[in-house]
């Protein structure tokens, strides 16, 4: 059996009862047989530092490059702090984005969601994510996805509505995927 391409997933909260984490576990579960999933804890990432990087990417960093590098496809969940990007997700994508002109994320398929218990679903941190993320592919899937209005879990996962979006969103996100892998074919 062919392998199955595989798929990163970053999530931009470390809190345990994450709607972040909630709702990337759902597209993880969602997409499973279809990619083959890595979600790594990003706990470990340390605070991006040229010196550190000139002596070599730390092992979780080094890690970390190897499975966005054999990946086809990156999600990334994340809430919106203060307006923006959370400091996790923006340091972990600073080091993907190195070495400069030629990242890790080069060339792979980013899709971007934002899950919040505001009504606005972390626009602010997605269009930023985009402009970030814009210049680090090629290949960013530029139809973001807002999941608002979700202030808390109901049996440890998203409410069946912010599912039934999500799950669209993937199903047009693949497709988006397929349709740039296939172009490349030729
Ligand atoms: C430091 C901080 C800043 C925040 N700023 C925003 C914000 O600008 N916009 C927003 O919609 N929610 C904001 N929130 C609320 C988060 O959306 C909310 O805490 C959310 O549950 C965090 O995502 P998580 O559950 O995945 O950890 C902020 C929360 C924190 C802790």
């Amino acid at each position: 059996m062919a392998d199955t391409p595989r798929c990163t997933i970053l999530v931009g909260s470390l809190r345990r009862d994450s709607i972040n984490k909630a709702a990337a576990d759902c597209a993880g579960e969602y997409l499973a047989g279809r990619f083959t999933l890595y979600q790594p804890d990003l706990s470990g990432i340390p605070p991006f530092n040229q010196d550190v990087e000139d002596a070599g990417d730390p092992p979780a960093v080094a890690d970390l490059k190897a499975a966005v590098s054999g990946s086809e496809l990156v999600l990334i969940f994340s809430p919106e702090y203060n307006y923006g990007i959370p400091g996790l997700l923006k340091n972990t994508i600073d080091w993907l984005s190195r070495p400069f002109r030629a990242g890790t994320l080069m060339g792979k398929v980013v899709g971007i969601t934002s899950v919040t218990p505001g009504s606005r679903g972390g626009e602010n941190s997605r269009e930023q994510l985009l402009q970030t993320c814009g210049v680090l592919t090629e290949r960013l899937y530029r139809v973001t996805l807002g999941i608002p209005n979700v202030s808390e879990l109901e049996n440890g996962t998203i409410p069946e509505s912010s599912r039934s979006a999500l799950h669209h969103w993937l199903e047009e996100l693949v497709l988006f995927s397929q349709k740039v892998t296939d172009a490349d074919d030729f």
